[in-house]
């Protein structure tokens, strides 16, 4: 498959058929992910993959217990019905065989004290260099790699980021502790079931600007 056909095919995919990934096809993924850009090369992802569909599950329960105890605190209960509907966007992963946890570690930013010493004030300096998040943007990277490659092997995936109140309890679940990494998002992966589409994109014109 072409990357184009790759981009254009790629969907965020909740239904998954019960068939198994084989380790050489997941190793594949992971490794296709690794091969992003990183600033400095720093590398600073880690990926743990979860093929037990009990532990899926159980990481499944631990977010809705945590949604649960947060919900309860929410006084308006608009806000509280809100909160708690959403967890259906947020848990659909326990359909999928596999599940990939997508760590971040720390990125050190070029020149921040530089610009410090420099005299630029301590605000400034984080608009600039922190708030385009460039330790982030290795992972985001690492991450449409991983799905640009799991949808040419006939896979699907789903970028997830709304189970993250529950990340610390999901990593104590699974036992990873990795000295400055926190858990950035996770993907159900799995072959896809049924008709996928993807929402509309907004035109081109309206999210390109050419200077000449
Ligand atoms: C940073 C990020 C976080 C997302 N979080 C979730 C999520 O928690 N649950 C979910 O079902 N989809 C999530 N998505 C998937 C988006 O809803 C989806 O990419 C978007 O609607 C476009 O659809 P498509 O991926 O099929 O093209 C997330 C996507 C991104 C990039």
């Amino acid at each position: 498959m072409n990357i184009l056909d790759a981009i254009y095919q790629r969907h965020s995919i909740r239904k998954y058929k019960v068939q198994d990934v084989p380790t050489e096809d997941i190793k594949e993924i992971i490794k296709a992910a690794t091969y992003a850009p990183s600033g400095k090369n720093s590398q600073n992802w880690h990926f743990v993959v979860v093929k037990n569909k009990d532990k899926i599950e159980r990481i499944a329960q631990i977010i809705e217990e945590k949604n649960e105890a947060i919900a309860k605190k929410i006084k308006d209960e608009d806000r509280k019905k809100s909160f708690t509907k959403f967890l259906k966007f947020t848990t659909h992963f326990r359909n999928a065989q596999v599940l990939i946890l997508v760590y971040a570690g720390e990125y050190p930013v070029t020149g921040y004290n530089e610009l410090l010493e420099s005299g630029v004030p301590h605000e400034k300096t984080h608009e600039l260099l922190l708030k385009p998040s460039p330790g982030i943007q290795n992972i985001g990277a690492s991450i449409q790699n991983l799905m640009l490659a799991a949808t040419s092997m006939g896979y699907g995936t789903c970028w997830m980021t709304s189970q993250n109140y529950a990340a610390e309890e999901i990593t104590d679940y699974i036992g990873f502790d990795k000295e400055g990494y926190f858990l950035a998002t996770i993907t159900p992966l799995g072959v896809p079931e049924g008709e996928v589409k993807s929402p509309p994109r907004k035109p081109v014109e309206e999210v390109l600007t050419i200077v000449e």
